[in-house]
């Protein structure tokens, strides 16, 4: 397929116009890099060399490809050198007044037939081309830092967008070596909306003093497989740049609560403790490695009471038999004997209301989650409620420890942990699809590549069960009486039958 366009003018020259330049250039089109500061260009030019450079040493770019490259990205002295351009792509500062004046300069110097877009990343599309001869001709653009490495774009259209545009956008990008995703002109588009529910719910957990940062993580990693926790994410983007985001998306929903942003980051943002960066956030760094608290020690018991699991415990079966495994004297009666240690799974309910509606002694009774199966999982979390004897909880600890699996025990909220951030992460997703902002499909790439979770949101749902997910956020509304968690009406349609299933039309 030949080169869709085989000349690329690359606005604002920091990093992201530098890394869209790079694989423009690496693509085979002629970029010329501009910066209303000239020095910008070189030092991006600099370091886009050195880049291929270290390439050519890897052995994964030729010599020839890497002159050919260089060559092809050319500095461009003022704004009238992208005339040629067939493309445009405006990576300037995140201000719409500004991005608005420099594409009523472009549209007098490009032709009529090039293509304009913008890198934006919060603001709307439409807003940017309105005030443009040719809006038609105008999209989103979104790539994520660092380009050459975050290989997912989306395409976003706006109001007035040519389809045909998009259509060549979404190819050239896969000529560049990226997959592109198309998106509705709406906030956060894809990636950032969707991106919503795992820090703000794991900023809730923590207002309610349920547990501390560096367990969260510890869960959300060894539970779901998240590569970084929501707090150590939030240090490394640092807060200065995700609290805004937050606050954004917030006020362009209207005040929509599922993202509802958390006076805690607002604080530490007001106080400057906003990340890595700045050598402290949620963990302090010394020598740029977080410091991060021992876990509990598991305790020593040296009797281990009999257990009694609750009938209606969330994959009992599963839970009957890993005891078993563990070597616990499981009771079989149809109700805990005086001594046992009493084990509920609820989705999520509190411990405290479980025990109280199955008239269990709130003292022996710990919960368990039991949302993803034992066996896909590197951690149990246990919750105590206020009543529980130090002894039970103990014992609990060391019997869920005694093959060697990690074990956190935390303060009981109506969910755990794992429960409340993926079910507001499906249920995110699940409204995306419902408002038509992307395709399911679209959504799971734009999320696997673009936030690097281990499974898009949908396949999430589907492997924990989409009924177990609704359950969870049902019954986190009665816990909770906030309408965050109300199920958003697509994942009440399609958690009977499947989220991810590519044939079903809805
Ligand atoms: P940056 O601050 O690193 O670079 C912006 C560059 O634009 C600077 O070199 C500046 O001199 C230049 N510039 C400012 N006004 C200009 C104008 N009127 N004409 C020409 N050049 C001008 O910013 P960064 O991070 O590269 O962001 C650029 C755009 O990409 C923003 O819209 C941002 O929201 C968006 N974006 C940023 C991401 C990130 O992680 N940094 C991710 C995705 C999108």
């Amino acid at each position: 397929m030949t080169l869709l366009y085989d000349t690329v003018g690359v606005v604002g020259a920091g990093a992201m116009g530098r890394g869209i330049a790079q694989i423009a250039a690496q693509a085979g089109s002629t970029v010329r890099l501009y910066d209303t500061q000239a020095p910008a260009v070189a030092k991006a030019r600099d370091e886009i060399f050195s880049q291929w450079d270290r390439q050519l040493e890897k052995g994964r770019m030729d010599a020839a490809a890497v002159q050919a490259c260089k060559q092809r990205l050319q500095a461009a002295g003022a704004l009238a050198d992208l005339a040629d351009c067939k493309l445009v792509v405006e990576a300037i500062v995140e201000r719409l007044d500004v991005k608005k004046s420099l594409l009523a300069q472009l549209e007098a110097i490009v032709a009529p037939s090039a293509v304009l877009v913008s890198n934006t990343s919060s603001l709307s599309v439409t807003a940017i081309a309105a005030g443009m001869e040719r809006p038609q001709r105008f999209a989103g653009y979104h790539f994520f830092n660092p380009v050459p490495l975050m290989k997912v774009v989306e395409v976003i259209a706006g109001l007035k967008t040519d389809a045909a545009v998009c259509e060549g956008l979404a190819a050239y990008a896969k000529q560049m070596g990226h997959t592109p995703v198309q998106a509705q002109d709406t906030p956060g588009f894809i990636v950032n909306h969707a991106g919503r529910g795992y820090g703000t719910e794991a900023l809730r957990v923590i207002s309610e003093g349920i547990t501390d940062f560096a367990t969260v993580d510890r869960i959300l990693k060894d539970q779901v497989g998240f590569k970084l926790g929501p707090f150590e994410l939030m240090d490394l983007t640092a807060l200065d740049v995700s609290h805004p985001v937050m606050e954004s998306i917030y006020q362009q929903y209207y005040d929509e609560p599922r993202y509802r942003p958390s006076v805690i980051t607002a604080q530490r943002l007001a106080g400057g403790v906003v990340g890595k960066k700045v050598g402290e956030g949620f963990y302090r760094y010394v020598d740029g490695k977080a410091q991060v608290a021992p876990e509990q020690p598991v305790p020593q018991v040296d009797e281990m009471p009999p257990v009694w699991v609750s009938t209606r415990a969330a994959r009992r079966a599963e839970l009957y038999q890993l005891l078993k495994d563990l070597g616990a004297k499981v009771e079989t009666g149809q109700s805990p004997s005086p001594q046992a240690l009493t084990i509920v799974a609820p989705l999520g309910f509190d411990v405290t209301t479980v025990a109280v509606v199955e008239r269990l002694d709130p003292a022996r009774t710990i919960g368990i989650d039991m949302l993803i199966d034992d066996a896909a999982t590197k951690r149990r979390v246990l919750a105590t409620n206020p009543a529980t004897r130090a002894d039970m909880r103990d014992a609990a600890h060391a019997l869920f420890a005694r093959d060697g699996k990690a074990v956190s025990v935390i303060r009981d909220s109506g969910g755990f942990v794992t429960q409340r951030v993926v079910a507001t992460i499906v249920n995110i997703a699940a409204d995306i699809c419902q408002q038509r902002i992307c395709s399911p499909k679209d959504l799971e790439t734009a999320v696997t590549l673009g936030l690097g979770y281990p499974l898009g949101p949908l396949a999430m749902g589907d492997r924990w069960g989409p009924t177990n997910v609704l359950e969870v956020l049902f019954n986190m509304q009665t816990v909770y009486g906030d309408p965050r968690y109300r199920p958003s009406p697509w994942l009440r349609r399609r958690g009977a039958i499947g989220l991810s299933l590519s044939h079903v039309e809805d």
